[in-house]
């Protein structure tokens, strides 16, 4: 398939492209958009060939759901068959932006959509690229992040061109994603409602506003193939680089020393921490800034497969507050692997 790269500066400037593309989306094609958080893969959420097409491109298993995507709020009505007082509350605090809510679906959802469960993902984006495109389409849009199943989530169109060039219509290129990983998921069709995808909206922020919320069980363990997730993209390895990564729980020093004697290995580490340590180096943000770590550890990722080691020793972020989502991210690329030192 040939695939157009469109460049998108300005909405004012660039409303013919964003046309284009909404055209292209009406038609049953598929574009990779920015949003605030990751890039995402798009199509029509109501049209089940175009979003059987997302599938084929990402290589992504079908009982694995999309979200879909909405530009008003009124957008919502057709799409779930109740939308409760808490899901409205965190609707009215967060959206638009990098929170994502699960409610009950309706028929106009098609199960390629909802990978044949009775619930939907809805999340309003902030980013206004997706915003227009929805708001020129006149259709909500499914959009899963635009990697390949299995590769750490795009967060520049860089990475959406290595994975997806040839697979897909349209790749736009809006710049980088503000925040860089993907959406905090919570289900309200659960009581009390689940975190199943920690961001960078905490469960403390949103226990600020509807009361107690827990984190499902696979936020923090691994769970086999096999078994049935209440977020079925949480059973699969995930944000995965070629190489392998080992979470290194331990003070800097400490980590220093470890590391100084690995043959073949590099570190994933903070600013300014390369100069102490004689192993290949990327660094994915400040010590203690979850909000630099999460803008740039996707893109950390894919660089430390391209220096041919073996093992990558990893910075472990604070496990408190947004840092926990980053950590989250980690390890899964690291596959559960952490050592406490
Ligand atoms: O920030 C984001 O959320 C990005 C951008 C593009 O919006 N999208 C994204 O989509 O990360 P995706 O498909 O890569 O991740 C969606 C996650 C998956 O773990 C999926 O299993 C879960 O949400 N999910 C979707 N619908 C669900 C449902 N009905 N019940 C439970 N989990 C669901
Ligand atoms: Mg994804």
């Amino acid at each position: 398939m040939k695939t157009k790269i469109i460049k998108i500066t300005s909405l004012a400037r660039d409303l013919d492209k964003i046309r284009y593309v909404a055209d292209v989306i009406k038609d049953g094609g598929l574009a990779v958009l920015p949003t605030e958080t990751v890039y995402g893969i798009a199509a029509n959420a109501l049209d089940p060939a175009a979003v059987s097409r997302i599938f084929e491109a990402k290589g992504r298993p079908h009982d694995n759901p999309l979200i879909v995507h909405i530009a008003d709020l009124s957008d919502i009505d057709s799409l779930v068959s109740d939308f409760p007082k808490n899901a409205k509350k965190l609707a009215e605090k967060f959206w638009p932006g990098p929170l994502t809510i699960i409610l009950n679906k309706t028929n106009a959802i098609p199960d390629t959509v909802s990978a044949g469960l009775n619930t939907v993902a809805i999340r309003m984006p902030l980013h206004p690229i997706i915003r227009a495109v929805i708001g020129q389409s006149g259709v909500p849009l499914a959009a899963p992040s635009a990697n390949i199943s299995g590769k750490p989530s795009p967060t520049n169109s860089q990475h959406c061109i290595e994975d997806l060039f040839g697979k897909v219509d349209i790749i736009v290129d809006g710049g980088l994603c503000d925040i860089g990983i993907e959406s905090t998921v919570i289900s309200c069709a659960a009581l009390p409602p689940k975190v199943l995808r920690p961001g960078m909206i905490t469960l403390e922020q949103l226990e600020a506003v509807i009361g107690e919320v827990s984190f499902d069980k696979s936020v923090t363990s691994s769970i086999p193939l096999a078994r049935r997730a209440s977020s079925p993209g949480m059973k699969y390895k995930h944000y995965s680089p070629d190489t392998k990564i080992i979470l290194l729980h331990a003070s800097f020093k400490k980590f220093a020393n470890f590391v100084s004697n690995k043959a073949g290995a590099a570190a994933l580490v903070f600013d300014g921490e390369e100069k102490n340590l004689m192993i290949p180096c990327v660094s994915y943000g400040v010590m203690g800034d979850a909000f630099t770590q999460s803008k740039r550890l996707f893109s950390a990722l894919r660089e430390l497969d391209r220096l041919g080691v073996q093992t990558v020793y990893a910075r472990v972020p604070e496990l408190s507050g947004a840092g926990f989502a980053v950590y989250n991210r980690l390890l899964r690329a690291a596959g559960f692997d952490e050592i406490y030192l």
